[in-house]
């Protein structure tokens, strides 16, 4: 075929399909692998979620075609947990839209405000659909490193005077690195955004997924926020809803409807009864929440405990159901991609090599927490063979597991 396909010509091959190729077929031979690659959630729905959709499907009334932007009672219900949690109040009819979960939002709205050639300032390591969003957009992209605070507002905002971005795209707590910024951080965000007319999306998936007794801001308690900002939230983590996709996209009443407005040439809304159930769990699922997010802790506890005692010390992070792991010194020269490898093949541990979030990311691997605490000590086991396989002269060792890992 000689036609050219314009947009998925522009997208880069997904680093996360080597390993999700490989670990299928390991799995295929019969191998255990404990996979801490995606962040694909395995806590169940909370189960008055799941009745609820159970009745609501039952309704021959709710299996017609459902509304783009959302049924009126979701809105209110998102509106709702807003001003309860975060203290902030939105017009359920001007600054909600419902969207197919966080990913597909996130990716319209970029579409929906970049022109061609414009710019997107972000932090890198980052969530994947932040970088690609810009280049379906055809736009460009503008990367600072991810440091402390202070230093990436330093970074950006010499970004945002020399470079003039039209988007910048922001999100904490963060993945991959699991870092929380504070209400300061972003009153200067905002601060920068307004002067130099800058939009800015915040994507706040992991808004509850917080440890030890702090809280996540919303960007949009900052004054003045919803002039240049919109925040996305996704229903995936906060109430275990992956599958189900939701998300919901808050904030500018002028985004909100270019939002709305191109989503509506493009959908039917979700599956009502999924609708309905998401006002179950916006509405009385709190404590669900907290469950969920102390699970996600007991298993980052686990896993810095178990992966340090197997000799592989990683920083415990503060909030995201995320691990962002330094490779060892020993290992760090194969770069994340080769490392991810070698770790399937020898200690049967799936992850998420830090390449896929950005180059800067190449000497880091993300273990998601999700497996059990029984699993992720499995784990731990596995990783210690493969440390203490190798002493002494490891490079030559694992040069050679290595090849043996591409070659099959
Ligand atoms: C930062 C971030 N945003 C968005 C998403 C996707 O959320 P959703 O499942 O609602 O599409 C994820 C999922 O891993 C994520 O890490």
């Amino acid at each position: 075929m000689t036609t050219q396909f314009y947009m998925s010509k522009r997208l880069p091959p997904y680093v996360f399909k080597t390993i999700n190729d490989l670990k299928a077929a390991a799995r295929a031979r019969g191998e255990d692998i404990i996979d801490l690659g995606m962040g694909n959630p395995d806590i169940p729905t909370p189960k008055p979620i799941v009745n609820k959709l159970i009745e609501a499907a039952r309704n021959p009334r709710n299996h017609r075609y459902s509304v783009s932007r959302g049924i009126p009672k979701l809105r209110e219900a998102i509106a709702n947990r807003y001003a309860r949690k975060w203290g902030v109040s939105l017009d359920a009819e001007a600054e909600v839209v419902v969207t197919i979960g966080a990913k597909e939002g996130l990716s319209h709205l970029v579409l929906t405000l970049l022109a061609p050639g414009e710019r997107t300032l972000l932090p890198e390591p980052t969530y994947p659909i932040h970088i690609f969003s810009t280049m379906m957009a055809d736009g460009r992209l503008i990367r600072v490193p991810m440091t402390n605070q202070d230093d990436l507002l330093d970074k950006l905002g010499a970004s945002i005077c020399s470079e003039r971005p039209k988007l910048l795209i922001l999100s904490f707590p963060h993945n991959p690195t699991g870092v929380c910024v504070s209400r300061e951080f972003f009153q200067e965000v905002i601060r920068l955004a307004r002067r130099y007319d800058v939009m800015v999306i915040h994507d706040f998936a992991y808004a509850d997924i917080v440890f030890d007794g702090q809280a996540a801001p919303s960007i949009l308690e900052i004054e003045g926020a919803r002039e240049v900002a919109v925040e996305i939230f996704s229903m995936s983590k906060s109430y275990s809803m992956p599958g189900w996709r939701v998300g919901f996209c808050v904030g500018n009443a002028d985004i909100i409807a270019a939002l709305s407005r191109v989503k509506s040439y493009l959908d039917y809304g979700i599956f009502q009864p999924i609708q309905i159930a998401a006002i179950i769990a916006l509405n009385e699922c709190e404590e669900h929440v907290e469950r969920i997010a102390g699970e996600y802790r007991k298993r980052r506890n686990v896993l810095v405990e178990s992966f340090g005692r197997a000799g592989w010390p990683v920083a415990m992070p503060e909030a995201t159901m995320f691990v962002w792991a330094r490779i060892p010194e020993r290992f760090r020269g194969m770069g994340s991609l080769e490392f991810s490898k070698l770790l399937l093949d020898r200690a049967k541990v799936a992850v998420a090599p830090g390449v896929g979030f950005g180059e800067s990311g190449d000497g880091h691997v993300r273990l998601a927490l999700v497996e059990n605490e029984k699993r992720i000590r499995q784990a731990a086991r596995g990783i210690k063979l493969l440390l203490q396989a190798a002493p002494g002269k490891p490079e030559v060792d694992l040069a050679a597991a290595v090849r043996e890992s591409k070659s099959q």
